[in-house]
């Protein structure tokens, strides 16, 4: 069952009712200025950080579902409604939400009248634009009356939730004109105010939500609007909102839009007040000015919609599957654009004050963000490098305001070093700037102690190989990618955080998954290192993977696939000899895409287990058979109920390496049927038990042990979405930056015909054409470069501005 189609030219996800399985959101921003908006304009602005400068409330799980958001109230004669549905509620003649790439569009209808919204953020200002256009669709003149609503947050999103004791005498406003001005705590520590304006005379406001709601009442029936009247408050303390009420009247045909504009801006401490106690509006006004008419903001819309073309002509497919392409060309890269931007911190899930950004997670977004805008990823490599310790191990989070290493959560995840190598590898390739190795990056942020990004890649490498246990396998640590595989917690306190609770010393538990991640990133890294010609380390790093490929060989390898871990006490952990959890998906992935058993077969048995025992009609679960007791010798992952999160569920971040796994095993048809068991669009059909939006990627689907499975929970920020898409752009379709050219060697469903990629690298566009007369997955037979044959499967860097034109026969 569907909710809603895809519209790929116009790039938009069209919800055709508000009462999706769940509010289905999106997200407008510009890297400063934020806002998340569900279907039913549901959420809330922030800026920069959604914890430190939330800048309107909203209240997670909360009844009912999605409360709080930037509403509109229409009051048409007896009828009142909203054009998103909520907050009014009443049944529409005509719904729709469009979520387009950086904006989102409402458009109801209702007694003859139509109203669209169209909701986004500029990139010159830190705003939100709304647009609200009124129709009249009768043959009579009708008068509209009109309420806008949001409510403040007090800035600190933690302490807006809790600390009421203070928070009910704080909160300040200002009004002028058409303008409502939130303030709170200007006046002392702060430089920063939000305000909301519409361009249009107001016939009344209010700023106080109990006045205007009325103590009792929620928002679906506010007083002020119920009695179509505003009480023109000025709020002290308690909760400001901003809400204006605007008459319009509309003859037979007629239209009118309004522009209104939610805005933050920062001041300078010694222009922040004009007379005591009023605030300097200037920079407001000056935001203001730039959106006085509906065709300045449509005009700085139109420049929102040119971006994301540009973004994302940097990599386009055409292939037989237009849910891959649509997935390929347009969701997926934009999901990863995002997920770049918040790492896990504010999405429907995630609630904006929890979690900073991950150093294994910020690094893993990169590889499917750098061919869009890389600069930026650079910037961020160089960020999350400066919070690395001198030892090569790593904050597990940073905090995004700061920068800063989060001590709370501290370090030792030993995977967590590896990552640093992946994203700079990623940088290198895609752009050839080595000099990036050359940065001064400073240890724990540190600015007297730095080294260059080279030696920061130096200890995540020799991190690993400091940290061995007694088969020669990495250390776990606290966990590994897995969050919840906490090999040295032993807790029996709920009171304590599995991650960060190491309450057993003298341990030596082993990651075979980082252990195939060593291999893999080792030789990356080494391959880096003999790019720059330091053929030294390059060989030192080479005997140190080999060693490693031994030491998986002989402790590492159960028979018929990999082998997970080994246990505090030296036990066996995903093996055919366990309990329960015999088999888990990471090392299966990740030592097959590291090169391991792809020679000896060994790869081919263990791509038929993960069939066998780990896939299911919703994607490829965790591990199997499920955990039904705690044990607490493995931490978190037994903690969840069966076929949910780390515990059995379908874990989308890590399907991907299987898929790159059967890709390089030669296996197309299989690649890409685990490719459309979790990608949103091949799922859409599926939404009312997916529940979760159908044109992104979700973190987890309950997995077949589940009591529910099939439905997705965590959708929009998650490492799914980079490994996706590296897995379909680089490993099905094949084509991937190497260092030295762009290497073709695509993997697909024997029934493709012909597929075609366009892709901008180092200065130049590749036009590839594949074609597979013979049905074969893998293989080139020929290939030309603007009409001339070439060897190999790697594309010269053509650096010329030009556009190439490459002919593939398989
Ligand atoms: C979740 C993990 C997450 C971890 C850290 C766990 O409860 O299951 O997916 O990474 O918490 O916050
Ligand atoms: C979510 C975390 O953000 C990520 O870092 C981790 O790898 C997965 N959970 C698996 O535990």
């Amino acid at each position: 069952m569907k909710f809603g189609y895809f519209d790929d030219k116009s790039r938009e996800y069209v919800i055709t009712t508000p009462q999706t399985p769940y509010p289905w959101i999106n997200y407008l921003g510009n890297g400063d200025f934020f806002s998340i908006i569900s279907n039913t304009s549901g959420g809330y602005s922030f800026y920069r950080d959604a914890r430190l400068r939330r800048i309107t409330r909203y209240r997670y799980n909360n009844i009912p579902l999605d409360s709080n958001g930037k509403y509109f109230y229409i009051r048409d004669e007896e009828v009142l409604w909203s054009p998103s549905w909520k907050p009014a509620k009443t049944p529409l003649d005509k719904y729709e939400c469009r979520h387009g790439l950086g904006y989102s569009k409402f458009l109801g209808e209702k007694n003859k009248c139509r109203a669209e919204v169209t909701c986004f953020v500029p990139d010159e200002v830190n705003a939100e634009i709304q647009i609200l256009k009124l129709e009249n669709l009768s043959d009579k003149t009708k008068t509209l009356k009109i309420h806008s609503f949001v409510e403040w947050c007090l800035w600190n999103a933690l302490e807006d939730t809790t600390n009421f004791q203070r928070n009910f005498s704080t909160g300040q406003v200002e009004i002028e004109g058409s303008t409502l001005y939130h303030k709170t705590e200007f006046r002392e520590r702060r430089n920063h105010y939000a305000f909301y304006h519409v361009n249009t005379a107001l016939k009344g406001y209010d700023t106080d939500r109990e006045k205007f709601l009325g103590l009792y009442n929620g928002l679906e029936a506010p007083d002020a609007v119920i009695n179509q009247t505003a009480y023109n408050t000025e709020a002290h303390g308690w909760s400001p909102i901003a809400s204006h009420f605007i008459e319009v009247t509309l003859k037979p045909g007629e239209h009118k839009e309004l522009v209104f504009v939610l805005g933050y801006v920062e001041v300078p401490d010694k222009d922040k007040f004009v007379t005591n106690q009023v605030i300097n509006k200037a920079p407001a006004k000056s935001i203001i000015e730039k959106f006085d008419s509906p065709a300045k903001a449509y005009a700085s819309l139109q420049l929102v919609v040119n971006k994301w073309t540009t973004l994302l002509s940097a990599y386009q497919t055409t292939t037989p599957d237009d849910k891959f392409n649509r997935v390929v060309n347009i969701w997926n890269q934009y999901q990863c654009v995002i997920t770049y931007f918040f790492s896990r911190s504010a999405s429907y899930f995630e609630s904006g004050i929890g979690r900073g950004m991950g150093f294994r997670d910020s690094n893993q977004d990169l590889l499917g963000f750098v061919h869009i805008m890389p600069h930026l990823a650079k910037q961020r490599i160089i960020d999350i490098a400066s919070t690395q310790f001198e030892d090569g191990g790593a904050y597990h989070q940073y905090q995004p305001l700061t920068k800063r290493g989060n001590s709370d959560i501290g370090g030792n995840f030993n995977d967590d070093p590896l990552w640093l190598i992946a994203a700079v590898s990623a940088y290198i390739k895609e752009t050839g700037d080595t000099s990036i190795l050359d940065e001064s990056v400073p240890f724990d942020n540190n600015e007297k102690n730095k080294a260059s990004l080279f030696e920061h890649l130096k200890r995540s490498f020799d991190h690993v190989i400091n940290n061995l246990g007694p088969h020669k396998l990495p250390l776990i640590g606290r966990a590994d990618w897995n969050d919840c595989l906490n090999l040295n917690c032993f807790s029996n306190n709920p009171d304590e955080s599995f991650q960060i609770t190491e309450n057993k010393s003298g341990g030596a538990a082993e990651s075979v998954f980082i252990a195939g991640m060593f291999v893999k990133y080792g030789k990356e890294y080494a391959e880096i290192c003999q790019f720059i010609k330091n053929t030294k380390e390059a060989q030192r790093a080479e005997i140190h993977v080999n060693e490693m490929v031994n030491a998986i060989n002989k402790h590492g390898w159960d028979g018929e696939w990999f082998l997970r871990a080994y246990d505090f006490f030296g036990n066996k952990i995903g093996s055919h000899t366990c309990e329960e959890a015999k088999i888990f998906i990471e090392p299966q992935g990740f030592c097959i895409m590291a090169g391991l058993g792809l020679e000896d077969g060994r790869a081919n048995t263990t791509l038929e287990s993960v069939h066998k025992y780990l896939a299911c009609e919703h994607g490829i679960v965790l591990n199997y058979p499920a955990f039904t007791r705690y044990h607490i010798e493995y931490g978190e992952i037994s903690s969840y109920p069966q076929g949910y999160k780390e515990n059995a569920g379908v874990f989308c971040h890590n399907n991907p390496w299987v898929i790159i796994a059967e890709t390089q095993n030669g296996n197309g048809d299989r690649a890409y049927d685990y490719f459309t068991r979790i990608s949103p669009a091949h799922t859409e059909d599926k939404s009312e038990l997916h529940k979760t939006e159908p044109y992104v990627f979700a973190q987890m689907i309950a997995g077949k042990e589940a009591f529910k499975p099939g439905e997705a929970k965590n959708s929009w920020l998650t490492g799914a979405a980079a490994w996706t898409f590296v897995a379909a752009s680089q490993h099905i379709l094949g084509v991937r930056p190497g260092l030295n050219g762009l290497i073709v060697d695509p993997c697909i469903p024997k029934q493709w015909k012909e597929i075609s990629v366009t892709r901008r690298f180092r200065n130049a566009v590749y036009n590839i054409k594949v074609h597979n007369p013979d049905g074969k997955s893998r293989g080139i037979s020929e290939m030309t470069v603007d009409g001339t044959l070439i060897k190999g499967n790697e594309l010269p860097i053509f650096n010329d501005n030009n556009i190439h034109e490459i002919e593939i026969t398989l």
